[in-house]
């Protein structure tokens, strides 16, 4: 039964492997999510967060950190911790103060790494279920500590069922506006009566197709549930405790998710330009260097690498190196110097490229993706591969879809030219954007883009605050149909006041 609302204080510790500003204030940000996940606390539910750090821990404030996530209008505060013998070295605390249904006992109280042994009194701590009599929970491997649960962009139901309304549109995802391929929604309608068989897991039909119009071997394609997938599959086949795993920031999060998962240290550089900095990467790699990410073009900023910067940068990394360029959007880019990547793998590189049906293709809700690599390299990775990993209807409508050429061209042209108002459009309210090669576009409110995302929320519109990749002042919406645009301008102009 839940009590009236009150005043709770939750408690939250968590430590860090070095005195970095990335390390603090990353560490941070996790502990603050973990704290209101755990007691299903909203951003609006938060008085106040008072932070401390250990003396060690110098080289950032926490609460910095947590206000480059996103809570722009939370009181933060942060103190330095008085050493006692035997505290825990390099450990951040947190006392958050929230407006909770919960009772007293129930507030979960979520100590994360090595701060983990300050309550043993919780038993583990972190899952939350701690201070409830009699539920423990056995040991597991402390690096999913590190994972921050993925945050997708907010479904249609959910706004619908919080707000009651019901003319919704969803700018948050980058999904086709066009929706999915006719022939994959036809293909699909005549696979229904097959349901009951297994799919096949090597995805013959769909792998002859893809390699032939690829112009790669058909066993150098590896399908996954989505994308997301062959990114794990790529952290169980080559990721140990111990590697490191090179990004630019912000990016797609599920790069930091398969380090993690695998207990590999993540190591992030600032983007250059908003695209990935392929200079300073190169210079950041050492011996532990055992994947480098490559967003291109980049999600949330939408930049781009150019040709001449990939030949250079893969003429210089060293061998043990693999280098993983993520072309989710690849079939919107329109520039003419964007590498071709496939050419690398032909060329039998230590290089894999990422591509899925989620977004030109309108599969999104289907789960298929897939990675190209070398022969030797799609081996290994085929190793991890459940055996029945891509659905069968996923894969139906995937071969529809690739040969559906004139929905991919229209969906590419309906997106050209939604950009290109969205972009006069935002110049008129004075507003500053990156040029995209994608489906979406990152826009430069100046301001607090949380609000301004809650107030389109109100009138109907989901678009992505830019807390949630460390940009709070970003807004980045996703290019729909020409009435969808317009409604998404519409509305940001009247909650902007331009
Ligand atoms: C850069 C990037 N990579 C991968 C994905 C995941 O795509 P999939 O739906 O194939 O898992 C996304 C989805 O938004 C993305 O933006």
């Amino acid at each position: 039964m839940l009590s009236l609302p009150m005043t709770r204080g939750i408690r939250g510790a968590i430590t860090v492997d070095e005195n970095t500003e990335a390390a603090i204030t990353g560490a941070a940000w996790r502990l603050t999510q973990a704290m209101m996940r755990a007691n299903q606390v909203e951003v609006e539910d938060i008085a106040c967060i008072i932070f401390s750090v250990t003396p060690d821990l110098d080289a950032a404030f926490p609460a910095a950190g947590v206000r480059l996530a996103g809570l722009t209008t939370t009181p933060l505060f942060s103190t330095r911790e008085i050493p006692v013998p035997g505290s825990l070295p390099r450990c951040i605390r947190a006392l958050m103060l929230v407006t909770s249904n919960l009772r007293q006992e129930e507030i979960q109280h979520v100590y994360l790494g090595e701060a983990v042994k300050l309550r043993p009194d919780l038993n583990s701590g972190q899952d939350g279920n701690a201070e409830r009599p009699g539920v423990g929970v056995p040991d597991y491997r402390k690096t999913i500590l590190d994972i921050a649960p993925y945050q997708p962009g907010k479904p249609i139901s959910e706004l619908r069922r919080e707000k009651g309304l019901t003319d919704i549109i969803k700018l948050a995802s980058n999904e086709n506006p066009l929706g999915p391929s006719p022939k994959a929604m036809a293909a699909l309608q005549q696979y229904l009566t097959s349901l009951h068989i297994y799919p096949d897991g090597n995805a013959f039909e769909l792998r002859r197709a893809l390699a032939q119009r690829l112009g790669v071997d058909a066993g150098e394609i590896i399908f996954g549930s989505g994308s997301d997938e062959v990114i794990k599959m790529l952290g169980l086949t080559f990721l140990e405790p111990g590697d490191e795993v090179l990004i630019c920031e912000p990016t797609f999060s599920e790069y930091a998710y398969a380090a993690h998962l695998m207990g590999a240290k993540l190591r992030s550089l600032p983007l250059k330009e908003h695209a990935f900095d392929l200079e300073a990467m190169l210079a950041a790699v050492n011996p532990k260097t055992k994947m480098v990410f490559i967003c291109n073009p980049n999600n949330p900023t939408g930049a781009y690498v150019n040709k001449a910067a990939v030949d250079s940068f893969l003429a210089r990394i060293p061998e043990h190196v693999l280098v993983v360029f993520d072309e989710a959007y690849y079939e919107y880019v329109r520039a003419a110097d964007y590498p071709d990547t496939i050419g690398y793998v032909r060329e039998g590189r230590n290089v894999v490229v990422l591509r899925t049906f989620s977004k030109i293709y309108g599969l999104a809700g289907l789960r298929i993706g897939y990675g190209v690599a070398p022969g030797q390299l799609a081996q290994l990775i085929q190793r991890v591969r459940e055996p029945f990993n891509v659905n069968a209807a996923a894969q139906v409508a995937a071969l529809a879809a690739l040969e559906d050429e004139e929905h991919v061209i229209k969906s590419r042209e309906l997106n050209e030219a939604g950009k290109n108002w969205l972009y006069q459009e935002l110049a008129k309210l004075g507003l500053d954007y990156v040029p995209s090669q994608t489906n979406f576009v990152f826009i430069h409110l100046k301001q607090d883009s949380q609000v301004v995302y809650q107030r389109l929320l109100d009138r109907g519109v989901i678009a992505r605050s830019g807390g949630v990749f460390g940009c709070p002042n970003w807004l980045r919406v996703t290019v729909g149909t020409q009435e969808e645009n317009q409604r998404f301008i519409q509305a940001l102009s009247e909650v902007m006041g331009r």
